[in-house]
């Protein structure tokens, strides 16, 4: 599993959930969601509901003029390695979008280190996926994804 998504990512988002950092201005909502198939938990969603998405500051849109304004829900991924491979990050992505707070966001987006082929594979199935940019963070190469909701 990369070190960049790890248990660190889940330790991050719950901390965020309960309050105990001071989040930047943009933040509205910040959840950690469990994505269950039947009795079984195979999914750790992190979803941040941003008033207005802030690029990172080495970010290269695919377009100039490209619109990423708007209320946004940003999602980070994390299926049980036992169950990789089984459209689980596709599934529990879809449902979450469905969740009432989502209905709060005009936009969904997920930021993927360019690295991270599984990934990468796994967001290309969601329908409307769109690559709005990419940037340079932490030393490593990294895409931004944006999609919306299924009308
Ligand atoms: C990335 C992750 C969420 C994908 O979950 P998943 O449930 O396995 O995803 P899916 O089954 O929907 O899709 C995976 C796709 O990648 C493909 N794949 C698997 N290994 C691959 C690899 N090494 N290189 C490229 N593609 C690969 C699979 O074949 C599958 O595509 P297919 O359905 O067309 O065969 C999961 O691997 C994970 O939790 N990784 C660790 C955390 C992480 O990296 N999160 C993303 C950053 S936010």
């Amino acid at each position: 599993m990369p070190a960049h998504a790890s248990r660190a990512m889940v330790a991050i988002s719950v901390v965020r959930t309960l309050r105990k950092v001071t989040l930047p201005e943009n933040y509205r909502e910040v959840h950690s969601w469990v994505a269950y198939d039947g009795d079984r938990p195979v999914a750790f969603l992190s979803a941040e509901l941003l008033s207005r998405w802030s690029p990172p500051e080495m970010f290269f849109p695919v377009e100039p003029d490209i619109d990423l304004t708007g209320p946004t829900l940003v999602f980070a991924t994390l299926v049980d390695p036992e169950l990789w491979g089984r459209g689980y990050a596709t599934a529990a992505k879809m449902a979450a979008c469905d969740h009432p707070a989502a209905a709060r966001a005009e936009a969904f987006h997920a930021c993927i280190r360019a690295d991270n082929e599984r990934s990468l594979k796994a967001i290309s199935k969601i329908p409307g996926i769109q690559l709005v940019g990419t940037a340079a963070e932490e030393g490593h190469r990294w895409r931004h994804f944006r999609w919306h909701r299924r009308t």
